[in-house]
């Protein structure tokens, strides 16, 4: 695991000024158990042990309940392990840990204010006015809204709203960025475009990214590794029962029969039937949802 922190690769940023640093996590036996309505408990996550490196790229599939959000939740530090422990930098995580910026599929902009205004919101406390200025328009260049500052969310399309979210997430400077289904919402037109965007801002700003995603071709698009999350056999309690290497540099060709041949593997592991098509069956690659 590279545990230097990586420096902006930059030139791509319009002028930026401030350095968005990445930082490395390491999750070890990470486990979250929830009290059940019958006042048991019940093993969401068991045993999870991850490590990613300064300025890494790394998707989370698996099924729909099988703790994906739980799992980036706890790494931003908005829910706590039951056992385990995760750190930033060699440092454990901390309540609403500062060093995070989480993106959802949401955009959850505040609809009275402008896009400058609500990306403003995402810019570390204490910051100083002018300074602050300056990173939202660096940052609104960055995702393409340099036009549309003024607007409010109401006057813009959902694909830019997000773009605006992803930018309030970029503003706080994170040395991690969490990612759940940000592109979950948009159209396939949309997403794709939105995909192209988020490499572009992590070429300019190569934050450590943990993106969960249901989809198969956004996360082989994405990440240098995947990480299918699920549980073994009748095992309380999911963890990583497997992780691929993305093969080539991105952009990748999303054509190629080496990516294909990835999906058809990642799909195997999701318990999914890619035959479906042939018999007559839409074939999909999102992930069904989790037996409970
Ligand atoms: N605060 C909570 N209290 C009790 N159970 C919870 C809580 N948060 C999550 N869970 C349970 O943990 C399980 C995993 O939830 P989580 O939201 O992490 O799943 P997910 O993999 O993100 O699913 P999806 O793909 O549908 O978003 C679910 O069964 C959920 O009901
Ligand atoms: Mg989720």
């Amino acid at each position: 695991m590279a545990t230097a922190r990586t420096a902006p690769a930059g030139p791509a940023s319009a002028g930026a000024a401030t350095a968005a640093p990445a930082a490395p996590v390491a999750l070890r036996g990470v486990g979250r158990a929830f009290t059940a309505p019958d006042g048991g408990t019940r093993d969401v996550l068991r045993g999870v042990d991850l490590d990613v490196a300064a300025g890494e790229i790394v998707a989370i599939l698996g099924p729909s309940g099988c703790g994906k959000s739980t799992l980036l939740r706890i790494v931003a530090g908005l829910d706590h392990p039951t056992s385990g422990e995760v750190a930033i930098d060699e440092a454990p995580v901390r309540p609403y840990d500062v060093r995070c910026a989480v993106g959802f599929q949401e955009p959850r902009l505040l609809p009275w204010r402008s896009i400058e205004k609500n990306v403003a919101l995402g810019l570390p406390r204490g910051t100083a006015r002018r300074d602050g200025r300056a990173q939202v328009a660096r940052l609104l260049e960055l995702v393409g809204l340099a036009e549309f500052a003024g607007h409010r969310p109401h006057e813009v399309s959902g694909g830019m709203a997000q773009r605006a979210s992803l930018a309030r997430a970029l503003a706080r400077n994170p040395e991690v960025l969490l990612l759940d289904e940000p592109f979950g919402a948009l159209d396939a037109l949309t997403r794709l475009k939105m995909q192209d965007l988020l490499l572009d801002v992590h070429a300019a700003e190569p934050t450590t990214v943990l993106l969960v995603t249901h989809d198969v071709d956004e996360a082989l698009q994405l990440a240098d590794r995947i990480v299918l999350l699920g549980t073994d056999g009748d095992e309380p309690g999911a963890g990583i029962r497997q992780t691929v290497v993305v093969p080539g540099h991105r952009p990748r060709d999303r054509g190629s029969a080496e990516l294909a041949e990835l999906r058809g593997r990642l799909l195997d592991g999701l318990g999914i039937d890619r035959h479906g098509a042939a018999r007559g069956i839409q074939a999909t690659t999102t992930i069904p949802h989790y037996p409970y």
